[in-house]
């Protein structure tokens, strides 16, 4: 688990406000709750490997219990409670921390926060676009560029066509799916086992063979001869994320499957532009997860966005935040006799809203001038008895070292 010293909620809050500013931008609204939830909620309802991942217990009444690994599961229980008086479709989005007993490597940490985007009850891909789009955005606030972060794009609806269309029955599809998740992460030799010990026969080996060939949408449609729904729907998602300006961010890529169970149509991850990190955000459609925990059939569409991977990427493109735009005033006296003075003044520039880090004890002017510079401060105040006597105190601009003067209050 983290630690946040201030200069890391520095990083933290820049990510967050990014996340927000983009959420608001594309009309999401802000949900939360708490991070322990059901055992059984997260445990049926959320991904297979997450649920191997959970930090379970049992409270003091027994009740089986868990932190939450992702938002996903959450936000289900959330709507199914109230499917009757929400108006579809709905765009929510929540900054969660999530917790996973994950193995430590590059990129994964036992506790993260995650930035869920989700839209429910809207099956036109405008959602996928909405969505991705509202992704993309995020990063151009935190100052990444479209060469910087590729969105790889699939569709496991299409991946099912054209396994039918290669002679795969459908019923090995969900396992094949899974096994194809693992790709670039275990041997092919290893993959080949995972298809034959799923009861993949030899025609469903020769069909993930000749998938992992399809580079482009061409290629897919050369496969299944004729468009299908799945296949119109993820063109009209490029031609829309084309609109929304984002084209040369996204890629099509029948590799992405994701890892979860529960996604039933496109699917997407996004990576670092040399593909060297984990991915730095992945989601997809999913329409049978409300359905599942009792609530009406509604289609939706999501993803979940973490800070770690970010940040890092952010921290090796020297991008990362160097100043808290908080430092405002510094405010400082020479001794006891001005600390009156001082604090009723601190007292009135808050009134104005300034923020002020008021000295909690007497200084050298060369002591306070100095820290003002090393912070960031935008302004100084310091005061001494002269500036009593004349009942003005000076402020000082650190920027361009100007000077202004202010009335010290009356009566102080
Ligand atoms: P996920 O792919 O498991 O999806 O996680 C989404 C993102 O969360 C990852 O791409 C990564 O940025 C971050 N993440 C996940 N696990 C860790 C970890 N251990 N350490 C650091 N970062 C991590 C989901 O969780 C889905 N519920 C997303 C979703 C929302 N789908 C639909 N709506």
């Amino acid at each position: 688990m983290r630690d946040f010293y201030p200069e890391d909620m520095l990083l933290r809050n820049t990510v967050f406000e990014a996340w927000r500013s983009a959420a608001r931008q594309f009309g999401f609204s802000q949900y939360d709750s708490c991070v322990v939830e059901s055992l059984e909620l997260l445990k049926r309802k959320g991904g297979e490997e997450i649920a191997d991942q959970l930090y379970a217990f049992k409270d003091k009444s027994d009740r089986d219990l868990a932190l939450r690994a992702e938002m996903t599961p959450t936000l289900a229980r959330m709507i199914c409670a109230r499917q009757g008086a929400l108006s579809f479709p709905m765009k929510w989005f929540a900054i969660a921390q999530c917790f996973r007993y994950e193995r430590m490597t590059q990129g994964r940490k036992r506790e993260h926060y995650q930035w869920n985007l989700d839209v429910v009850g809207e099956p036109s891909v405008a959602a996928e676009a909405e969505i991705l789009s509202a992704a993309a955005r995020s990063m151009f606030i935190l100052g990444l560029d479209q060469n910087d972060v590729v969105i790889h794009i699939s569709s496991r609806a299409l991946l099912s066509d054209l396994l039918a269309k290669l002679g795969v029955d459908p019923r090995f599809h969900p396992a094949t799916f899974l096994v194809l998740d693992k790709r670039g992460k275990i041997s092919d030799d290893e993959i080949l086992k995972l298809l034959e010990n799923a009861g993949i026969d030899a025609t469903g080996i020769a069909a993930v063979k000749k998938l992992t060939g399809i580079a482009d949408m061409k290629s897919a449609l050369a496969v299944l001869e004729s468009p299908t729904a799945a296949y119109t729907a993820l063109s009209d998602l490029f031609e829309m994320l084309r609109i929304h300006g984002i084209a040369d961010m996204v890629r099509f890529d029948l590799s992405v499957v994701r890892g979860l169970g529960y996604y039933t149509g496109i699917v997407f991850e996004a990576f670092d532009s040399k593909h060297e990190g984990r991915a730095i955000f992945g989601g997809g459609r999913y329409d049978g997860l409300l359905s599942d925990i009792g609530g009406k059939p509604m289609t939706a569409v999501g993803l979940g966005f973490g800070d770690v991977v970010i940040s890092d990427y952010l921290a090796a493109k020297g991008k990362l935040p160097l100043q808290s735009s908080e430092k405002d005033i510094i405010l400082g006296y020479m001794d006891d006799s001005q600390r009156a003075t001082a604090m009723a003044l601190a007292r009135l520039l808050r009134e104005q809203g300034r923020s002020v880090d008021m000295a909690m004890h007497s200084q050298k002017a060369k002591a306070l001038f100095s820290k003002a510079s090393q912070c960031g401060f935008r302004e100084a105040i310091f005061i001494g008895p002269d500036d009593i006597i004349k009942g003005m105190a000076r402020i000082k601009n650190m920027a361009d070292r100007t000077e202004r003067e202010l009335a010290i209050p009356v009566g102080s």
